[in-house]
């Protein structure tokens, strides 16, 4: 059985990885962060598959993880285009695909938006196979907080099928 899981949070600046974080481990939004959470330890008993669970606040100097959430604003169209930009998942294909991570995508400030974000993601998703999952949340409201930390702890533990690159089938 595997020892812990690492859940590294990745997306352009202020669409809300460190809040996302502080808003799990706090239970109530901070109007103040700082600009990176420390990394966070949760202990095995209170995840809800039992397994200690770190989470990262992406610095830009390393990708150490088990599962990647990409983070983007719903009301933010340009960090949802850039999900596929170079930088995110063409950068992470190579790291994914050499060390099978899985992917979510996480469109974080839903309370801001009326409108779902779901048609724009759903080609992405269709697109690349590594992308385990997606879910709306927020921090600011704790909208599907514990189930995003739940989802990326079980695309480790329950993964649902083989990872891959697209690009790289025959
Ligand atoms: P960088 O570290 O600069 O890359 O930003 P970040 O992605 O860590 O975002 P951060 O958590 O610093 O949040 C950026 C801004 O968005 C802050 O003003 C937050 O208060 C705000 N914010 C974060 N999450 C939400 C949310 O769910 N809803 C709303 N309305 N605002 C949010
Ligand atoms: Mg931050």
């Amino acid at each position: 059985m595997r020892k812990d899981v690492r859940i590294l949070l990745v997306g352009e600046p202020k669409v809300g990885k460190t809040s996302l974080i502080m808003s799990l481990v706090g239970e109530e939004f901070p109007e103040e962060v700082p600009l990176r959470a420390e990394e966070i330890t949760i202990p095995a008993d209170v995840t809800p598959e039992r397994v200690p669970t770190h989470i990262v606040d992406y610095s830009g100097t390393q990708v150490s993880a088990n599962v990647i959430c990409i983070v983007y604003a719903v009301n933010n169209k340009k960090s949802i285009e850039k999900v596929t930009g170079d930088v995110h998942i063409g950068f992470l294909c190579v790291y994914v695909g050499m060390h099978r991570v899985p992917l979510i995508l996480v469109g974080n400030k839903s309370d801001l938006v009326e409108h779902s974000s779901m048609e724009t993601i759903l080609p992405i998703m269709n697109q690349y196979s590594e992308i385990e999952t997606c879910v709306e949340c927020s921090a600011k409201n704790l909208k599907n907080i514990s189930e995003l930390f739940y989802y990326a702890q079980k695309a480790v533990l329950h993964p649902t099928g083989p990872l891959y690159c697209p690009e790289e089938k025959e």
